[in-house]
């Protein structure tokens, strides 16, 4: 069966600005989509580029004292570097400089002059230099500025070719008006109808004031106006000129993926170009929201431009490429901010996804030697997670179609949630201590396994450097040709499979500063140190002050070392009615998985404290005398009062 074409674009990006990260927000987005068509079995076309041409370049060359190429050559390398570093794995990047791409815009002109659509004139307009954008009296805003950027417009006069944009705007407007998937979401859709319904003039798509552009063929004084030479991008490398059928395979796009600011660009006179040229129109055009930074809008003269190289550096790309995709919803504005973007890496990635899959290979390494044991039988709790497994996948496809993505990434951390709790249900480490619950222990792990495989599917579009490390570490094979139809069927580990070396995924990040770490009910560092006699009356309390003190029994679920420390442990506990996370100076007399599944004394009741700069939320009992220690360790059930 031959595979679905699917053609999606991001805009061409000017390379006068320093890319910042809303450019990355919006290439992240096309990316995880390109990257689902491509895991649903589609033949996924995902373009992206340059846009180099216009005024501005050739000033801002000028002003740096090098030729226009030369200053985009550097910028464009930034880009590309930029997209390696994010992972984007885009089909090719047209640059509006390449020699392929000259051809397709003047052919175009060529072929839309025949037909005489394209005409010579003489504009007089308002002309927004920092914009490219020409405007009409009544479109400026109200202090008489550029409506995009409110700066103020010039009135220039200048022969120039015009396209007749007014011939096809009852056509476009009733395209708009019967497909009502071709402008997404809503909200712009109605906002273009009300655009076209005010009357589109013809748009000057030529000029004479600079030559950094491509020559009107035939009268080479003219340069061809950047939007017409922009838009015509997402033709030339899918064969328009000289491979039929590539072209025919991928015209017309599925999506145009754009900033809101533009969706009238790509809706308005796009279509105009394409039914000038007798083309179909693109299937969709996606207005996406903006990034703002801590509330504002990013700016050179705030000085909140996020740079995303910085933040790749210092959180790695799948990090930063989840925050983007789940923190913000598709059509709307979202906020960046760095103490957010923190929150999810220790709560998301390091908590729920790095600890299912530490405790999932921990466990069946010390219990079973790594070696996965063919599942036999199912009990209510394996059923339920296969269940949910199943309805997570089948969400996933319905929603990724859609373009949900923040849903959809919510839907797999609710699975990832269920398959932590399928731990504490089943209790694994209780398991392996009954040579009669031998099988059931292989089962539970076994669909962790499994589970941890469907996961790594799950999230690729969105985190495909971290889905390859899930499969290294579960030691699969395939990854880069794995399909969603791969992860329908329950069972896709072979049985006797022998998993990998557990690695940690996301380390937490810490952001405050540590506090005076507490160990075994004594305040070490900070404060005054009490006198003698305070100490000694501090050495007797009263029934009452013990009372104070509430100690339960805590089963230990998970236990790792505290990165760069070799005395502590920190551990996942479950009171019964909740979790807590502890930080223990145990670290030299137990290995973590000693600690797993043990049920001990805690004190349920101290004041949080930070070790290290982890924060502990109570205080694990122990004996110890001199070298030798030993935590209390209690058989009653967990969450039991202990006085
Ligand atoms: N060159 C034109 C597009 C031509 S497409 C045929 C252009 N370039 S741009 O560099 O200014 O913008 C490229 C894309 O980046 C736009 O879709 C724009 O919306 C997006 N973004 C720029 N800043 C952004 C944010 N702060 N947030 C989200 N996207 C933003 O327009």
């Amino acid at each position: 069966m031959s595979k679905k074409p699917f053609y999606i674009t991001t805009p061409i990006y000017y390379p006068s600005a320093k890319l910042h990260i809303g450019h990355a927000y919006c290439t992240t987005i096309a990316d995880s989509i390109a990257r689902y068509h491509r895991l649903a079995g589609d033949d996924v076309f995902f373009l992206t580029g340059s846009d180099e041409h216009g005024l501005k370049i050739q000033q801002s060359a000028e002003a740096a004292g090098i030729t226009p190429i030369a200053y985009t050559d550097r910028i464009v390398a930034g880009f590309q570097n930029l997209w390696k570093r994010l992972h984007i794995s885009n089909d090719d990047f047209i640059r509006t400089t390449e020699a392929r791409h000259a051809r397709v815009v003047q052919e175009i002109f060529r072929r839309i002059y025949e037909k005489g659509d394209i005409y010579k004139g003489s504009y007089k307009g308002l002309y927004c230099t920092p914009c490219e954008s020409y405007w009409t009296e009544h479109q400026l805003d109200e202090n008489g500025c550029c409506p995009d950027c409110h700066r103020p417009v010039q009135e220039v006069s200048e022969e120039a070719y015009f396209f007749k944009m007014s011939k096809y705007a009852d056509r476009v407007l009733a395209h708009i008006e019967t497909h009502p998937d071709f402008i997404q979401p809503v909200s712009r859709r109605n906002e273009m109808i009300n655009f076209i319904k005010q009357g589109l003039e013809d748009l000057c798509i030529s000029r004479t004031s600079f030559d950094w552009g491509i020559p009107v063929p035939g009268d080479e004084k003219h340069v061809i106006y950047v939007w017409f030479d922009a838009l015509t991008n997402y033709l030339t490398p899918i064969g328009f000129l000289d491979d039929a059928e590539k072209f025919a395979k991928f015209w017309p796009a599925d999506l145009h993926l754009v900033g809101k600011e533009i969706v009238r660009f790509h809706t308005i006179i796009w279509p105009c170009i394409l039914m000038a040229l007798d083309l179909p129109l693109p299937k969709k055009v996606y207005g996406h929201g903006w990034l703002i930074v801590d509330g504002d809008k990013m700016s050179k003269s705030k000085g909140n431009v996020v740079d995303p190289i910085g933040l790749i550096d210092e959180f790695g790309a799948d990090a930063i490429r989840y925050f983007l995709l789940r923190e913000i919803n598709l059509g709307q504005d979202g906020n960046f901010s760095r103490d957010a973007l923190i929150a999810r890496i220790n709560s998301d990635l390091a908590n729920d996804l790095g600890n299912l899959l530490h405790r999932t290979l921990s466990m069946a390494l010390k219990f079973q030697g790594g070696m996965l044991a063919a599942p036999e039988g199912e009990s209510a709790a394996d059923r339920s997670l296969k269940a949910d497994a199943a309805d997570t996948v089948a969400f996933f496809r319905a929603n990724m179609e859609e373009m949900q993505l923040s849903a959809t990434i919510k839907k797999v951390w609710a699975f990832i949630s269920r398959a932590n709790k399928y731990i504490d249900e089943t209790a694994p480490w209780a398991l392996a201590k009954d040579p009669a619950k031998k099988q059931e222990l292989a089962n539970v792990l076994y669909n962790l396994a499994e589970a941890l495989r469907v996961i790594g599917v799950l999230i690729s579009p969105f985190m495909p450097e971290t889905a390859a490390r899930i499969w290294k570490q579960l030691a699969l094979k395939g990854f880069g040709s794995v399909q969603l139809a791969d992860i329908e069927p329950w069972g896709g580990i072979p049985e006797g499979h022998k998993i990998g070396v557990p690695e940690q995924l996301f380390p937490r990040i810490e952001t405050e500063k540590e506090e005076a770490p507490v160990w075994a009910g004594k305040t070490v560092g900070k404060g005054k140190q009490p006198e003698k006699g305070e100490r000694e009356s501090a050495s007797e309390i009263t029934f009452e002050e013990f009372h104070k003190i509430q100690l339960r029994v805590v089963r230990v679920l998970d236990a790792e070392i505290v990165p760069k420390t070799d005395k502590l442990l920190k551990l996942t506990v479950d009171l019964g009615d909740e979790r807590r996370q502890v930080v223990s100076g145990i670290a030299q007399h137990y290995k973590p998985e000693e600690l797993i599944g043990k049920n001990v004394v805690m004190v349920v009741n101290l004041k949080p404290a930070k070790l290290r700069g982890v924060v502990s939320q109570g205080m694990i009992l122990a004996a110890a005398q001199g070298e030798d220690l030993k935590v209390l360790s209690v058989d009653m059930p967990i969450g039991t009062e202990v006085r």
